[in-house]
């Protein structure tokens, strides 16, 4: 697996959100994704970042364009160090919120991405890594 170019964008206020969509619509750009598909990865970003800012009390999402002997894909990592989430598995159900929204950022970020991944615990903070490959 090479990388091709990688970055990061703080998430400190919401607005750093609007960045978060603006920087992986171009990296996402970058490695000749569908418009659909871009707009799929761009709206599970700002799902991700929101999470970060509204529960993670801030963090960073960074981002990798991967290339293997298939396929060119988007990884993206979103990092905070939050109070953690204490059932990964319920937070990533339909409809299921602590902080009175809808409870589909998570599971609707999951269907857009081709992988999900997510790290969490108290002392570390939480941390969700998608994917995102177009075949070559
Ligand atoms: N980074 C995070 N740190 C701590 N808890 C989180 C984090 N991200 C999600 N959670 C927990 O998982 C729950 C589900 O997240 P999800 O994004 O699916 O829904 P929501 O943010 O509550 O609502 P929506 O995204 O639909 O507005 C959240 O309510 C919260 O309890
Ligand atoms: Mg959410």
């Amino acid at each position: 697996m090479n990388l091709l170019d990688e970055g990061s964008v703080a998430i400190v206020e919401e607005t750093d959100i609007v960045t978060v969509r603006q920087t992986v619509r171009e990296a996402a750009g970058q490695i000749g994704l569908g418009v659909t598909d871009v707009t799929r990865v761009v709206t599970a970003a700002s799902e991700l970042a929101r999470n970060v800012f509204k529960y993670g009390n801030g963090g960073s999402m960074t981002w990798k364009l991967l290339e293997s002997e298939f396929a060119k894909g988007i990884e993206l990592t979103f990092q905070d160090k939050g109070p953690g989430i204490p059932d990964i598995e319920q937070a990533l159900q339909d409809g299921f919120s602590t902080g009175g929204g809808l409870g589909m950022g998570l599971p609707g970020a999951k269907k857009l991405m081709d992988e999900m991944s997510v790290d969490s615990s108290p002392q570390i903070g939480t941390r969700v890594v998608v994917r995102k490959w177009r075949s070559i």
